[in-house]
Parts: structure tokens; sequence; C-alpha cells
């Protein structure tokens, strides 16, 4: 739990301007586009999360906990572009989760709201269908039941597997869908839950001096707390970076439904841990622990989901609040490196975004792209083009 004050350790970073043009993001969004046009025959194949020297291996929608952002970059592109085939590909997508709910595949833990948050809650938010608006109802319900009545958080697994009674920082991204089906249906156990969990992310990941834990265990018989630990970090105390993003950007979305304003102080200490562990350009390592010249690989996945948090909290902030200021200037200089120097220009490479580091001490997906890497650059984009834009969380 957040117990110390976080100052902001380099001011000068985050105090000066940066001038985004509208020029520059449309630029930006050409690339993107254009790349995501260049493999028009492959629009409706899902992928799994990472690319392997570059290149995307095709799956059908099974059990990655990446499909929805597959379906969300469509819904994105579409946005972004009004090109037809990116709405066609995605109502295609869509038909896909239907069979995959009824079976369950890949739906027995936390990870139920990533995939039908940017996929199926976008579909009935973009296009008004009533049949996607019944499944991710039903998704939620289902997300529910995978909860811990004694200590109030959704659990990684469902069932009796000791490694399930853990709450994890990814955990935040999988909240919206609890958030959003409370508002819609109108029932407030979704919401009670929602905030139960996000006020024991705080809690148990949220450490002393806003670093995180990327899972927490609970004692599988007793459900008392045990300790954190890393499965994607360095090591058990250091700080996974992409793990932390998630709640740079959970936190507005759960601010953007409850106003909650104790989110605004651990929202803080989160952030300025972040901000205090940047490179010079303003992308990270894969883990937080690793500084300017470690010559890590770095995580701008990590980079393009804090943008999105930090533009989110920006819109609820007062003009004259001083991290307003902050949270504005970091996102730009983010959202500017991310451009600059992560953008994929290469033809001969799939992804939108390059530079991501999907799970380290897996061998897995270094220095590559990934699925949630090229949605959330791609959210950050739109953002920054229609700053009205409608969330899909
Ligand atoms: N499991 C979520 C992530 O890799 O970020």
């Amino acid at each position: 739990m957040l117990t110390e004050k976080i100052e902001l350790l380099k001011p000068n970073m985050y105090k000066t301007p940066v001038n985004i043009t509208s020029s520059f993001i449309d630029a930006a969004i050409e690339v993107a586009i254009n790349k995501l046009l260049e493999n028009r025959d492959r629009l409706t194949t899902f992928t799994p999360p990472e690319t392997i020297n570059y290149k995307y291996e095709k799956r059908d929608n099974d059990v990655e906990w990446t499909s929805g952002l597959n379906t969300g970059v469509l819904w994105l592109a579409w946005e972004l572009s009004g090109e037809r085939c990116f709405y066609d590909a995605a109502k295609a997508q869509i038909k896909t989760y239907f069979p995959r709910f009824e079976k369950k595949t890949g739906l027995m833990n936390h990870d139920v709201g990533f995939i039908f948050t940017p996929s199926v809650v976008a579909d009935y938010k973009l296009t008004g269908d009533r049949s996607s608006r019944e499944l991710a109802l039903a998704a939620a319900e289902h997300l529910s039941t995978c909860w811990s009545e004694k200590v109030g958080y959704v659990r990684r697994g469902m069932g009796t597997w000791p490694g399930g009674y853990r709450t994890l920082v990814d955990t935040m991204m999988n909240i919206p869908l609890l958030l959003w089906a409370g508002k819609e249906s109108g029932n407030d156990e979704y919401t009670k839950k929602a905030i139960s969990h996000y006020n024991n992310t705080a809690k148990y990941l949220v450490r002393a001096d806003g670093s995180t834990y990327h899972h927490f265990q609970f004692d599988p018989q007793t459900e008392e707390p045990v300790g954190g630990l890393t499965l994607q970090g360095f090591s058990d105390e250091s700080c996974w970076s992409r793990g932390h993003s998630w709640l740079v950007y959970g936190y507005p979305i759960a601010y953007s439904y409850t106003k909650d304003e104790s989110i605004l102080d651990v929202y803080r200490g989160v952030t300025y841990h972040l901000l205090n562990n940047l490179p010079s350009d303003y992308i990270p390592y894969w883990d937080l622990i690793f500084g300017e010249g470690s010559g890590q690989p770095r995580d701008a996945s990590a980079a393009a989901v804090s943008v999105c948090g930090l533009l989110e909290m920006c819109k609820y902030l007062d003009d004259g609040d001083s991290d307003k200021e902050i949270y504005r200037n970091a996102a730009d200089k983010m959202m500017k490196s991310l451009i600059q120097k992560c953008a994929n220009l290469d033809s001969e490479r799939d992804g939108l975004l390059a530079h991501v580091t999907h799970a380290l001490p897996q061998g897995r997906g270094i220095d590559e792209s990934a699925i949630y890497g090229d949605y959330f650059y791609l959210e950050a984009l739109l953002r920054y083009k229609n700053p009205d834009w409608k969330m899909y969380w």
C-alpha cells in the first residue's frame, strides 16, 4: 500500500510542454493504417500475443488473452480511416466470440475483460449491436464468478488451482468489463466488485514507494495474504514496466466510472514512480529497475498503455491542477518518442509498434511487436486525433 509521499525526481523532464501537431499525428496514423491495409488479406485472422522475428503467426480466436485486442485494432482502424474493410473484418471476428464463450475456451480466468471489452463491448458501443450487448453482459457475469468472497478481488483463475488465488496488476484492465456491465445493466453488484478489486489492488499490489508487484499470492486454504511475486518482471521485488502501466491506465478507467477521489492519490504515486524511472527518451526498459544506459530491451507497449491512461486521467483534472500539467507533458513526450523511435516503418516487419518486450523471463517476444502494443499505440493516436473519442473500456 502506498504510504510514502512520492516526489517527482526529475521535474525538468515533465515541466515543459512539447508541441504535438495534428500533422505529426496524421502522418503517424497514415503509416499505421497503410501497414494494416498492406496486410488486408489477413485482417480477419487472429494472432498470438507477440511476433516472432517481427512476424505474426495466424491463430483462431481460441485460447489467447489478447484476442480482443486483435478485434480492437480493427475497430480503431475503422474509426481512424473510415475504411469499410476494417468494419467488415471486425464484424467477421465478432462472430467467433459467441462459440468461444459457449465453450469457455481460455475463459476460466481473469482475462475475460481483456478479451470481451475492446471487441464485443466496442461493437455494441460503436454499432449498437444488441447480440454483442447480451454476449458482453454474459461475459461480465462469468468474470464476476472468478471472485474471492473473503478478500474481495477477481482471482487469477477459477477453480481450486493454488496459483489461481492471486491478484495481478494485469487484472485492472479486466475490471472495466464489470464497471461497464454495472452501468449498462443497472446491477450494482458488478460495480461493487470492481471497486473492491481496485481497492485491493492498491492494498496488495502497490508498494509503499508507488512501485508495484506483478502478482500477489493468497493462501489457497485460508485466503490469508502470502506475498508479492513476479512472472514477467526481473524479480519479485522489481517493478515490471507493462504490468505497472496496466495501473497507469486501469485507474483512470475506473475513475471515469466511479469518480472515486481516493483513486487520485494512488494514481499519483504509481504514475510518479513510472515517470521517475523513465530514461531520457521516455520509453521504459522492460522492467523499471533498469535505468539509463542499462542496454536492456525496451517495452514500448508500456509507454503506449501509459499514454492512454495519462490522457484519460487529464480529462478529469482541473486546468490549474499541477498533476494535470505533468501527466499531459509526460503523455506528449512519450507519444513523440513512440512515433519517432518505435513506429514500425519496415515493410518486411509485421506490427505497428516495434521495441515491445512480451515476456523476457520466458524468452518470448524480446524487442518485437505485440498485438497489445499495436492496439494501445493506435488507441493513443486516436486519442490525439479526437480528444472526445469514446472509450471502448
Ligand atoms: N498478461 C498481460 C501482459 O502480458 O501484459
